[in-house]
């Protein structure tokens, strides 16, 4: 949570700024700031709680001198309310020179705040950050060297922290530090930038630097160095970012999340791109980082929220294809409990933003424990993929609205690749059978795009059900983690009660929700590859409907038995019953936005979120 940029080179600091923080808005945006340093008035500082445009809008009344080096940030409140005051940067020192951001939270705060205070600094915000920016220029009134000081502080705090730091004295230097929060450096030709993630500056460079845990960064215009916390030199790899700038714009749509949710026929097919031969044959070539793979006697996959419902997902296929035992674990759970796992067992963490800090601490535990790790990453850079034994990256382009859509299509296509992978890998599968598995996957891209032209429906029934207090939505087999994740889409875009059931559990107890007029949207498996349990979920239907609801039924093309008993049907094409998954949830997408959009709600924003979660 929380998004930094920072700028330095002869461009206009406050147009970099503005543009990154807009692309990293999606981190976070309860406050948004600038600092510039100025060669006539010095430091100058703007902030404003709200989102970025009021910030924008204040500088455009009353702009700031547009000078050649600035730092930006966009805030996920922690600690302290989102107001101006505690909206960063935040200023240090007794003439207020230094400047400084940061994400995360210092754990140690309260007592560094306390020593500052016994020697008579006055705090204006309740945030943990401003604590860092009196501690730096404290430390420089001492030492009188910016970096020295800055390196000194930044080893006495404990947590998670990005930190950058810029000082009214050193006109062409941003300072800054990370620990288990993410920063990643822009390469220009004469200028540099520092971001979150790439977003913040793919605009300007493609060239970019990852900075790995407890490294510090002095920027120049014209160089770069980094040194560990301690001072050792550390050599820069440098890495080719592939997203186009245009990806992280909204190209015509009325939002993100309705432009993302459109971009999933591309975000599947990129996805599969050099991975799947048109014969059907796959080849991950990112496994020849694991090298026991064979030895592998078990799973566990690791993520949060909608990419653990992919970890659902893939948990099907994997078992049924490549014959290999899984569990799904939320990271956090996992974290804090005494996992029992050694060598043999294989981690596989999903993240979209490869920065989810429930997730790495998860990793970390795992691979402490002896296990390998494969990753499933949509962010180039990101820490998740620096701290992977192997990553296959989902080519899903930037997702800037909050609420996942390709990302969860493009991580449902990546664990489908994997457990073919490991199929054919562990010999487990015929290799024709496994090659006519390949062959449909190669077709997903073809079926979402077809998907996607029919939806009408859904967007009228969104519409349509704006006014309800609770939907309920079921499913079987690949089915109930799509209904979890229809439920979740429905929860974080319209604030609507909403819950997702394994329809088999209905009668143990969540039937008694059902009343007269109560919506429920059911993922019904495919007639054809799931013999037995088509039929129970038809009864399912018929229960539900006998008391009272409205069933709106995901349902294969041409199924009658569904068509008899639902009270709509949203139809998609006959696919591998587990692949179906991914046809199954952009209704369930389209059905949440279009929802959301007749309350009049921000689908891109949500109230309370930030969409990569970088505390625990
Ligand atoms: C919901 C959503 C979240 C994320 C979760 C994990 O729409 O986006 O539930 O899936 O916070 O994020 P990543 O994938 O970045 O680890």
């Amino acid at each position: 949570m929380c998004g930094i940029v920072g700028y330095v080179g002869p461009g206009s600091s406050l147009d970099v700024l503005l543009s990154g923080l807009k692309r990293l808005e999606y981190r976070g945006y309860d406050s948004a700031g600038i600092s510039v340093i100025d060669q006539e008035k010095g430091l100058q500082t703007r902030k404003r709680a709200g989102k970025l445009k009021v910030l924008v809008d204040d500088l455009a009344l009353s702009p700031l001198p547009d000078t050649h080096i600035g730092i930006g940030h966009t805030r996920w409140a922690t600690h302290g309310a989102p107001n101006d005051i505690n909206a960063h940067p935040h200023l240090g020192g007794e003439h207020l020179k230094l400047s400084l951001i940061h994400n995360g939270i210092i754990e140690n705060f309260s007592e560094l705040k306390k020593e500052l205070i016994d020697f008579g600094v006055k705090f204006s915000s309740e945030t943990d950050s401003e604590v860092a920016a009196h501690l730096v220029a404290r430390e420089y009134e001492t030492v009188n060297d910016l970096t020295q000081a800055f390196r000194n502080v930044v080893r006495r705090l404990q947590g998670a922290f990005t930190l950058l730091c810029i000082h009214e004295d050193y006109e062409d230097l941003i300072l800054a530090a990370r620990r288990n929060s993410p920063l990643v450096i822009g390469l220009g030709v004469g200028e540099n930038f520092l971001g979150s993630d790439v977003a913040a500056f793919v605009e300007f460079t493609k060239k970019a630097v990852a900075v790995g845990q407890d490294q510090i960064v002095e920027l120049r215009a014209d160089s770069v160095r980094i040194t560990s916390f301690e001072g050792a030199e550390i050599i820069p790899e440098t890495f080719e970012v592939s997203w186009d700038a245009s990806a992280a714009s909204k190209g015509g749509w009325p939002s993100f999340m309705a432009k993302e949710i459109a971009d999933q026929p591309q975000a599947v097919g990129d996805t599969l791109m050099g991975r799947l031969s048109s014969d059907g044959s796959v080849k991950l070539s990112e496994f020849s980082g694991l090298s026991s793979l064979t030895e592998m006697n078990r799973i566990i996959i690791i993520a949060c929220g909608t990419a653990a419902y992919a970890g659902e997902v893939a948990k099907y296929a994997i078992e049924k294809w490549a014959k290999i035992p899984v569990s799904v674990e939320l990271a956090h759970e996992f974290r804090y409990r005494d996992p029992v796992l050694d060598s043999q067992t294989l981690v596989l963490a999903i993240s979209q933003s490869g920065e989810t800090m429930d997730t790495l601490m998860a990793v970390r535990h795992a691979k402490e424990l002896g296990a390998k790790v494969l990753s499933i990453c949509n962010t180039q850079g990101a820490t998740l993929a620096r701290e992977s034994d192997a990553t296959i990256y989902t080519h899903a382009g930037p997702e800037v609205a909050v609420a996942s859509t390709k990302a969860f299509t493009a991580q449902l296509t990546a664990g489908f690749l994997v457990a073919l992978a490991l199929a054919s890998m562990r010999k487990s599968m015929g290799a024709v059978e496994l090659r006519e598995l390949g062959l449909e996957l190669l077709k997903l891209p073809r079926h979402v795009k077809e998907v996607l032209e029919s939806v009408e429906r859904m967007r009228f029934l969104g519409k349509r059900l704006s006014g309800a207090k609770s939907i309920l939505f079921l499913g079987r087999n690949v089915g109930y983690p799509i209904a979890l994740e229809g439920a979740l889409k429905l929860k974080e875009l319209a604030y609507i009660h909403a819950e997702g059931f394994a329809a088999g559990e209905l009668k143990h107890g969540p039937i008694a929700l059902i009343e007269q007029g109560q919506a429920v949207i059911v993922v019904v498996p495919s007639p054809k590859g799931n013999h037995s349990l088509h039929p129970k979920v038809i009864s399912n239907i018929q229960e539900i409907k006998a008391r009272g609801a409205v069933v709106i039924a995901i349902a294969e093309k041409e199924d009658r038995l569904v068509a008899e008993s639902a009270d709509e049907v949203f139809e998609i094409a006959p696919t591998n019953p587990i692949m179906s998954a991914v046809l199954a949830v952009i209704p369930l997408q389209i059905f949440a936005m279009e929802l959301a959009n007749a309350k009049g709600l921000d689908v891109d924003q949500p109230r309370n979120l930030a969409k990569s979660v970088t505390v625990e």
